[in-house]
């Protein structure tokens, strides 16, 4: 059988675990060459041996402007090109309103929405006609959540800048899209909520269970595959259903 992404140059931010980890083993399955970003090298060490020889770590913090720079130099020795870009590295902590302060805002929105931008610029110029750029946004983008607002609100700006950069980039056949989890299982999501907080997580969602990295995977190969290739500027929620009430 063919596989979707045969050959390709994929990049993807925050690929040493949860979402990005579960999209790096479909994307290599599917035939792609990957490049995984995170800050630790020890779990970056971890996932490359799970990925196999086409995957290649490199260890970079993406609210770090210097260290996005890096993250092309070596995509570009390396590969001379992306076809695949997935924005998909974010921070997820509680701050609430009435007691947010400066550190949690400027974390936050430096890793989720400066960070994802300067993500994507800094690869413009080695994305090519044809390539897909995926934004990892989240049901946050269009719902509220208590003491999470600022986390929000960075969901929505992300939102906001697929609409924006595809006009941006008109000509350039560059189609970018929005892949929004719901509650999905994984190491950062443990952090944040307990058990108790995601089996009422559980209870509100209409298919009856968590996300998995490997739900959202799936949905990362379609947006990243011809079989999407008259597809732009959507967010595409995969979240069991959550994000429609
Ligand atoms: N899980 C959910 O329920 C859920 C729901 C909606 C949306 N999302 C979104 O999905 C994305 C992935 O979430 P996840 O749950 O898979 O997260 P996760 O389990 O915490 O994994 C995050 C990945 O990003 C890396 N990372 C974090 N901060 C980074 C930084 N500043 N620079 C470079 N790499 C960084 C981590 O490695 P290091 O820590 O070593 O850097 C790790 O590889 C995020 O954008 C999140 O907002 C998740």
């Amino acid at each position: 059988m063919t596989r979707k992404l045969e050959g390709k140059i994929a990049v993807i931010t925050g690929g040493s675990a949860g979402i990005g980890l579960g999209t790096a083993k479909r994307f290599a399955e599917e035939g792609a060459q990957v490049f995984i970003t995170g800050r630790r090298q020890s779990e970056l060490d971890k996932a490359v041996a799970e990925l196999g020889r086409n995957a290649t770590p490199i260890r970079a913090d993406v609210s770090d402007l210097a260290d996005i720079d890096r993250i092309y130099e070596i995509v570009k020795a390396k590969a001379g090109r992306i076809d695949v870009l997935f924005a998909n590295v974010g921070i997820y902590e509680l701050g609430t309103f009435g007691e947010i302060t400066e550190e949690h805002f400027d974390r936050t929105f430096n890793t989720n929405v400066r960070g994802l931008l300067f993500t994507v610029q800094k690869a413009l110029p080695l994305l090519m006609a044809g390539s897909s750029v995926i934004l990892t946004g989240s049901i946050a983008s269009i719902k509220g959540f208590p003491s999470l607002s600022v986390y929000n609100a960075s969901k929505a700006a992300i939102r906001s800048f697929a609409r924006s950069w595809i006009i941006d980039l008109k000509g350039r056949d560059i189609r970018i899209n929005v892949l929004s989890p719901g509650h999905t299982q994984t190491p950062g999501l443990s952090v944040l909520a307990d058990e108790a907080v995601r089996d009422a997580m559980k209870a509100n969602v209409p298919l009856g269970r968590m996300g998995t990295p490997d739900d959202l995977a799936k949905a990362a190969v379609f947006l990243a595959s011809d079989d999407s290739n008259y597809i732009s500027g959507i967010e595409l929620f995969v979240d069991g259903g959550v994000a429609q009430f």
